[in-house]
């Protein structure tokens, strides 16, 4: 049988990304364009910004995909583009440079969710063992997904406000640090031995459902009660606080879904995953229940194209197929 390549390309957020995988677990080449430097000033993703910087990048880095990969056209079997959900304004600037690349080199597209992206970039570091549990947890998105077999996706819980990257991004801000806050948090978060005491959002006691604001509102207030008392905060112990509450709710509720569904894996994935307190709670808490448990390297579980690639390959093979009339998909469901 043919080897299969795939061009993947992503463009849903404030990434321009493409990357050739092969056989569904091998990265050829990856190519990530990070505009982060640019939306700082902002501190965070404005749309329009995200847009005219795919426009001037995409070309570019499709071409340097291949020319890594020392590929042609030709040699590929497929092109895979992410539909949604995303800023679709950006997301459009993918979907029509994946449309224009594969009616030149008369190749089918396959049209991928940007989570399915993030939950099978985990293919691409180990296989994936069914029934199998993904905590999704990105700018956008945090949700427990139970996957039975490929290409199926139960989302059995889900934030019911902030997401928890976007939680990060704005207790980042709060404490005046600049945008993406995530990693800034996760290391001033080690440089302290003890966390301001924050609330832990469990919700009802059955619910795999999450919830952030409550959590930001308390550091907000904490900050504000102390600016009050004309007292200093100490951002480290904020940031510990706020991230061991983060880390107890993902872990205790990822590990309670785990052993009710009786899964054999469990998967990280997206951003905030790149969270070392998070990888470091939920690596011993599953090695404990012995149970599998994979999350991707570092450049792997933010916004890239090589997850997209990866899930596509999947899709390829189950016969999933787009067309020229494929359209951004701002609010896309898993
Ligand atoms: O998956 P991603 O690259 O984009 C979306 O699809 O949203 O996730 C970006 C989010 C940002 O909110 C960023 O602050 C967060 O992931 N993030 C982190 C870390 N690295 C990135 N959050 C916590 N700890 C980190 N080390
Ligand atoms: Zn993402």
């Amino acid at each position: 049988m043919n080897d299969q390549y795939i061009l993947a390309i992503e463009t849903s957020c404030d990434e321009t990304a493409a990357a050739i995988i092969r056989n569904g677990t091998e990265i050829v080449s990856n190519v990530v364009a990070s505009q982060i430097e640019s939306q700082k000033r902002f501190g965070g993703v404005v749309p329009e910004v995200a847009s005219r910087h795919h426009v001037e990048q995409i070309t570019i880095i499709i071409e340097e995909t291949l020319e890594k990969a020392e590929m042609k056209p030709s040699e590929l079997t497929a092109v895979a583009v992410t539909e949604g959900p995303g800023l679709v304004g950006a997301l459009l600037i993918g979907i029509n440079a994946a449309k224009a690349f594969a009616f030149a080199h008369s190749l089918p597209l396959i049209p991928v969710h940007h989570i399915a992206g993030h939950i099978y970039a985990n293919a691409l570091v180990a296989p994936m063992q069914f029934p199998l549990l993904a905590l999704v947890v990105s700018g956008g998105h945090t949700e427990l997904v139970l996957m039975r077999e490929h290409g199926s996706f139960e989302v059995i819980g889900e934030t019911r406000d902030d997401a928890a990257g976007e939680a990060y991004d704005k207790v980042a801000r709060v404490l005046n640090m600049p945008y993406p806050g995530g990693p800034h948090i996760d290391r001033l978060a080690h440089e302290a031995q003890v966390g301001v005491d924050f609330p832990r959002a469990w919700l009802e006691e059955n619910s795999y459902d999450f919830s952030f604001s409550g959590l930001k509102s308390a550091v907000i207030n904490y900050k504000h009660n102390m600016d009050q008392r004309g007292e200093e905060i100490d951002p480290k112990k904020v940031a510990k606080g706020f991230q061991d509450s983060v880390v107890e709710v993902l872990t205790t509720k990822t590990l309670r879904a785990a052993r009710e569904f009786q899964v054999n894996q469990v998967i990280a994935a997206g951003g905030v995953s790149a969270n070392k307190g998070l990888r470091t709670s939920l690596e011993q808490a599953f090695e404990k229940e012995c149970i599998s448990f994979t999350v991707p390297p570092l450049k792997l579980c933010t916004d890239n194209a090589a997850m997209i690639g990866a899930a596509a390959s999947y899709m390829y093979n189950a016969g999933v197929r787009g067309d020229l009339a494929m359209n951004g998909i701002p609010g896309k469901e898993l």
